[in-house]
């Protein structure tokens, strides 16, 4: 590798003699002559310079000023400077040394003395060389290290919201595996129930037709009458009209119930065939809003109203699952920041739907304690949570955010209501074209 040496001095006798000097010495050295020192900068850029061999004492510029510009440059930090003096003042030199020169060589040079000082600056120079190389390699490599990191984050985010999700759906399919068969038989027990006690119900009538009958023909008999007062005092002491005139309407009550349970079963089971697959199929909004109604309804019923007002919405190609897996979020966030507030009054959730031309909307708002506005920005990320440690993952929002955005093409955003609480507002195409998810 060819060094360039600049040698600077005011005197053009002294450049000369240095230049012979150097052209006479071994090894392989491009010398470039400077006698303004104004220009050093300039020329140590513009050619690469390695070594600079500096006169101290010159008339525009002194030498310590041009070390001083020169190192002030922290590109130029490495490039070896050499004082030329003629200078014995041990305080120049100092002043030289504190501004960053490397070496000196004294005036008159000696020959011998500069090939040792050069020898020494080259290795330097060379040993930097190859220090900022490798300085370089590991910034490319640690920026490489990130990115790798960057991707082994986002891998292992997606990792845990798919286990979320398949186990949501494991945990659901479970429970419904489980509630169903003894749904089925309750279910028809009651039904059969039901007919029993219609048909018991058309006995006694005839019985206490018959009853009241014979209680007519038998007024004069003494020990007849006490069989009928026995019988009305039972019927006094068990309530017997009361129990008769309420087995229809617990029947009734019952009949409902079961019904209910087994549509809870049925969303459980959607839940889990849908949630951790990217199934796609046309479905109704506000059906899936139902659903995930019927999950949240127990959490919310001592505590907090929900208010529905579900405009008419198109059916849209989605997976209702996953839509299901956000309303849960955003609901079970909402219950859970209002049941943090301990308040003494209830609790209000609003939820809407509505259609635009090619989309519809969901939006969601709570009378809570709102969302802090410096944490709004961070809410959608991967595990960023202000709950306290076991109580939240902070993966609900970031699942939902990638669920609508990735998923179905939508729009998820947040803010604060200007009477408090927060709100979450849902845009989703009807079609989803160039989705991951289809
Ligand atoms: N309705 C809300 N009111 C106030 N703060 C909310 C509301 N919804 C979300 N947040 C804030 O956003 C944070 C992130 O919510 P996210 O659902 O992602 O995680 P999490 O609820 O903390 O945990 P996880 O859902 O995984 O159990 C919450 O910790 C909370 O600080
Ligand atoms: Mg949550």
């Amino acid at each position: 590798m060819i060094l360039k040496i600049l040698v600077v001095d005011d005197e053009r006798l002294n450049l000369k003699v240095a230049e012979a000097y150097l052209k006479n010495m071994s090894g392989e050295f491009e010398v470039i002559l400077c006698q303004n020192p104004l220009e050093v900068e300039k020329l140590v850029v513009e050619n690469d310079i390695d070594i600079v061999l500096l006169d101290i004492i010159m008339p525009i510029m002194n030498g310590t000023e041009v070390i001083e510009q020169l190192r002030k440059n922290h590109y130029l930090n490495d490039v070896q400077i050499i004082i030329l003096t003629a200078l014995s003042d041990a305080e120049t030199f100092k002043v030289c040394f504190d501004k960053g020169a490397d070496d000196f060589l004294k005036k008159p040079i000696d020959v011998n003395e500069l090939q040792a000082r050069l020898k020494a600056a080259i290795k330097t120079r060379n040993n930097a060389k190859i220090l900022k190389k490798m300085y370089q390699r590991l910034k490319e490599q640690n920026l490489e290290l990130k990115e790798l990191n960057k991707v082994i984050k986002e891998a292992q985010f997606y990792m845990i919201q798919k286990e979320k999700l398949a186990s949501i759906g494991e945990l659901a399919a479970g429970v419904a595996h489980e509630i169903n068969n003894p749904l089925g038989y309750v279910g028809s027990n009651i039904e059969t129930m039901n007919n029993f006690a219609e048909k018991i119900k058309q006995v006694v009538d005839v019985y206490r037709k018959s009853f009241a009958g014979l209680e007519q023909l038998e007024t004069q008999n003494k020990e007849g009458q006490a069989y009928f007062t026995n019988v009305h005092d039972a019927e006094r002491k068990f309530k017997f009209n009361f129990v008769m005139d309420e087995l229809n309407s617990i029947m009734k009550d019952s009949g409902e119930g079961i019904e209910r349970i087994s549509k809870i079963v049925q969303t459980l089971k959607n839940f889990a065939r849908t949630g951790a697959e990217n199934e796609t199929a046309y479905s109704n909004l506000n059906s899936t809003v139902e659903e995930a109604l019927l999950i949240v309804k127990n959490e919310a019923k001592y505590t907090i109203d929900i208010e529905t007002h579900l405009e008419e919405v198109p059916e849209m190609e989605c997976n209702s699952g996953q839509l299901g897996q956000v309303i849960l979020n955003i609901l079970v966030n909402a219950i859970q920041a209002i049941k943090a507030q301990n308040r003494s009054d209830r609790g209000h959730i609003t939820i809407m739907t509505g259609s635009a031309e090619n989309s519809v909307f969901l939006k969601i708002l709570d009378d809570g304690p709102g969302i802090p506005e410096e944490v709004l920005g961070k809410i959608f990320d991967p595990f960023f949570t202000t709950k306290d440690v076991g109580q939240g993952t902070g993966l609900g929002l970031s699942i939902s955010h990638d669920i609508i955005v990735n998923k179905h093409n939508g729009m998820i955003t947040a803010g604060n209501n200007p009477d408090g609480g927060a709100w979450f507002y849902i845009t989703i195409p009807l079609k989803k074209e160039g989705t991951d998810c289809l």
